[in-house]
């Protein structure tokens, strides 16, 4: 078995070493050792953060037995979510019982998507409605005893990051006890083998329990669901064969869990005023295995535990290998951790962050918002693919935009403005979520122009100007029209009513953010190389637009928040929170007004003044970024490493005081960063990382 292990292995590095020597092909670093240095190695359960199977639509979180014994973390995907009944409102319908509010918004009253105070039970209930629910939890029956989690001895568990295999063994009484836990990559299906003498004494089995949701809680951590209020929803058992389906019931929402074992086993429930089902393996052998299948409907079958085993193995072999990578001298400690937050980030943005929605902030963890995600974002969650060249990931939900634009025109023109306007806190169905934030961000407008511009770049074809010509235009049609001509000063101004990146400021104050002016100017100036790219002509009025943006927002020499901003930098609400005006020159490619004088003096006014303990998330990949754009490698080390920026033991990016854990953006913002010092961007050939440290890269593209 080993040797026929090794000697396929061997195979396949013949077969890399092959490829690499193809020209265009650089393949020199050992990735698979790097991995699996970073492979998880635990003895007892993490409460908090579990340790994760899945393949991005779907993910299951495992204590140390491997399943979901001791501590029920979530199964969560991308389908399963749920709807509260409706309050009592007139019609019993929000589009007509919801109303929002209307702002004046240059001299017009705009209706925007904001809770309205006489429309309290309607708003709440759009903001947390749908919520996305825990489709169940899976753990091992101990015959009936009570066994808590300090009964176990020897506790082992190792995730095989190169494999995407968790591992997990204890003894319990003098017994030894195996489970291997996969997820399929093509359904949302576990797979499970456990090994154990247990089994042939009738003393281990399998429980599945089912919990409801409530919508009650914004954020839903570290469980997701309500355990007690079994009388709220229903299940029921189909027996066939060696399987079984279990359809669970929660007032509209209705799935299967699809069960098939190998072996003789009986499977009964529910128990008693519970939704608890138990899987009993015949005493026949020490070896019993089974897939569970979560499905809207009834799916095909998925084979066996070694059938998904080998297909998942396949999957994670080729994620590692395809794409980027990069090497950090592991004999320097912080090279060592920040190659740890890399591979762990690769591993857990893969199960986590590549759906068929783009991620919420906590992945398939445990809810935040409910479970949505927010068109802002999309940003921070999906470029590094690009600079990281995993396309096929990055596709899976970079159609959002294009899916979302009849709702993103109905917004647009319900609020009397041209083109497609962008929601914000979104569920699958491209409605955003009531809020004063919410319908009044801006800086998801341009994002389209950002991704249609890297892929471009990659894949410079007819195809892809296709793909993005129709989002392009409806986007700058709104941007251009969004703007304001200002009669007194010539220039179009964005907002007010606005709320910048920050999300910090009086919105009926807010005019000229200088991040957003930014980003405006280099979204239509996308929107135009595409339309010249296609031999079409420039809309005049994106033209103007792009032209007679307002300057910049300047104060003693510093770019400022926004125009008119009162004590920035002593008022202490307005210097934190996301530094985004740093985002000019990083993030951004440099903007043809920019003045780097006056970007200086503002970046060394932030590293002064700004309150770095209040920030969070992806603060710091923008600081790292913007710290590299500047060629200060060591500073950018630093940010990414910083004290309030951390990954906990099995590689969750912690939320700190603001936002539970874990926070995505923070571990898609670290490869993004990582890879545009790796990769470089236009006018820097990579990487860019202390002088000391002998790296290697591979595979990354050149960001603009
Ligand atoms: C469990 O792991 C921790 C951290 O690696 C280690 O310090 C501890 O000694 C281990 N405990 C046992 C019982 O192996
Ligand atoms: C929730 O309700 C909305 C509005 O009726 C509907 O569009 C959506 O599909 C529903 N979602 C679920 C999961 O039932
Ligand atoms: C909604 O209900 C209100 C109050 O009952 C009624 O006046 C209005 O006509 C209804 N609107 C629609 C579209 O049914
Ligand atoms: C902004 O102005 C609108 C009126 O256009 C007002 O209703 C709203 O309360 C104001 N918001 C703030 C935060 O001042
Ligand atoms: C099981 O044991 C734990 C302590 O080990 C105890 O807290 C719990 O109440 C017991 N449960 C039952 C159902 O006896
Ligand atoms: C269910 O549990 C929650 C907290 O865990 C508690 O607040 C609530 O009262 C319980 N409900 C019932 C019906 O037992
Ligand atoms: C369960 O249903 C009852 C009766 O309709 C309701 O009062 C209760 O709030 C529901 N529980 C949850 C968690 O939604
Ligand atoms: C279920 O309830 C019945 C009747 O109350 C009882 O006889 C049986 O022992 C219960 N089963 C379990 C598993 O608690
Ligand atoms: C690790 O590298 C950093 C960045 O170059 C350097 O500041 C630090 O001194 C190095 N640490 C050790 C232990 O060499
Ligand atoms: C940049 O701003 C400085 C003042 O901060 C000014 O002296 C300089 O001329 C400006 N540079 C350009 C190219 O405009
Ligand atoms: C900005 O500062 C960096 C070092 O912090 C320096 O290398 C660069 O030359 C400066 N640029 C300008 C335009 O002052
Ligand atoms: C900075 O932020 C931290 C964390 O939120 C807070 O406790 C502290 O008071 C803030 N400091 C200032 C000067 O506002």
């Amino acid at each position: 078995m080993i040797s026929a292990m090794s000697a396929s292995r061997s195979w396949r590095n013949v077969l890399l070493f092959l490829l690499c020597v193809l020209p265009q092909v650089q393949c020199i670093i050992d990735r698979e050792s790097i991995v699996r240095q970073f492979n998880l190695r635990l003895n007892q359960s993490h409460s908090y953060s579990p340790v994760q199977v899945g393949n991005g639509n779907f993910a299951f979180g495992t204590d140390i037995t491997g399943l979901q014994t001791f501590v029920p973390h979530n199964i969560l995907s991308s389908w399963g979510w749920h709807n509260s009944s409706l309050p009592n409102t007139p019609n019993q319908t929000f589009t007509t019982d919801f109303t929002g509010l209307d702002w004046y918004t240059h001299g017009r009253l705009v209706n925007y998507a904001q809770p309205n105070p006489t429309e309290k039970d309607i708003s709440q209930w759009m903001i947390a409605n749908p919520h996305r629910i825990n489709l169940g939890r899976i753990g091992l029956w101990f015959g009936g005893r009570n066994v808590s989690e300090k009964d176990l001895m020897g506790k082992m568990q190792v995730l095989d990051l190169w494999e995407g295999v968790i591992s997990s063994s204890f003894m319990l009484n003098g017994m030894k006890v195996e489970v291997q836990t996969v997820a399929s990559p093509e359904t949302d299906t576990v797979a499970v083998e456990i090994v154990s003498k247990l089994l042939e004494k009738g003393q281990l089995g399998v429980f599945f329990d089912f919990p409801y949701a409530s919508g009650k809680n914004k954020f839903d951590v570290p469980f997701v669901g309500v355990w007690n209020a079994t009388a709220n929803h229903s299940t029921g058992l189909e027996k066939s064969g060696n399987g079984a389906s279990i359809r669970h019931t929660l007032d509209a929402t209705s799935y299967v869990t699809e069960l098939a074992w190998e072996g003789s086993a009986t499977i009964d429930g529910p128990m008693n005023g519970t939704h608890r089902y138990i899987l009993k393996p015949g005493k026949d052998d020490d070896t019993f295995s089974f897939t569970a299948t979560f499905a809207p409907k009834k799916e095909a079958t998925v084979g066996s535990f070694g059938n998904v085993k080998a297909r998942a193995v396949d999957l994670w072999h080729e994620y590692w290998e395809s794409g980027a990578f990069i090497s950090l001298p592991l004999a320097n400690a912080s090279a060592k951790e920040l190659q740890r937050r890399i591979v762990l980030s690769q591993y857990l943005l893969a199960v986590n962050g590549a759906g068929r929605d783009p991620p919420q902030e906590s992945g398939l963890v445990n809810n935040g918002w409910y479970g949505k995600f927010h068109m802002e974002m999309v940003f921070w969650h999906l470029t590094h693919w690009t600079i990281w060249n995993k396309w096929s990931l990055y596709d899976r939900s970079i159609g959002v935009f294009e899916r979302f634009l009849s709702t993103s025109f109905e917004r647009a023109q319900h609020q009397g403005y041209l083109g497609a306007r962008f929601g914000k806190m979104s569920d699958p169905t491209g409605r955003s979520a009531p809020g004063e934030i919410n319908s009044l961000l801006i800086w998801q407008q341009p994002h389209p122009m950002y991704f249609a511009e890297m892929e471009y770049r990659k894949f410079p074809t007819e195809k892809t100007l296709k793909k993005w010509d129709q989002v392009l235009t409806a986007a700058a049609d709104f941007m251009a029209n969004y703007a304001w001509f200002n009669e007194s000063t010539k220039v179009y101004d964005l907002g007010p009513p606005m709320y910048p990146v920050s999300e910090n400021t009086n919105p009926n104050q807010t005019i000229n953010p200088t991040f957003e002016l930014a980003y405006w100017r280099f979204g239509l100036d996308i929107a135009e190389k595409w339309q010249l790219r296609q031999n079409k002509s420039i809309p005049l009025n994106w033209h103007f637009v792009k032209e007679n943006l307002a300057p910049f927002p300047v104060e003693n020499d510093v770019y400022v928040l926004y125009d008119g901003v009162k004590n920035m930098w002593t008022t202490p609400s307005l210097s934190e929170d996301h530094p985004g005006l740093l985002g000019v020159y990083g993030w951004l490619p440099p903007d043809p007004r920019l003045n780097l004088t006056t970007f200086n003096r503002t970046i060394n006014k932030v590293y002064q003044s700004w309150n770095f303990t209040y920030s969070y998330g992806w603060d710091f990949p923008l600081l790292a970024i913007t710290a590299g754009r500047l060629g200060d490698s060591e500073r950018a080390v630093n940010w990414l490493l910083d004290p309030d920026n951390q990954f906990d033991e099995v590689g969750m990016p912690v939320g700190g005081t603001r936002v539970p854990t874990p926070y995505f953006p923070a571990s898609a913002g670290l490869l993004l960063a990582v890879g545009m010092m790796a990769g470089g961007w236009d006018g820097l050939e990579g990487p860019l990382f202390p002088k000391e440290w002998n790296i290697e890269v591979e595979g990354f593209s050149k960001a603009m």
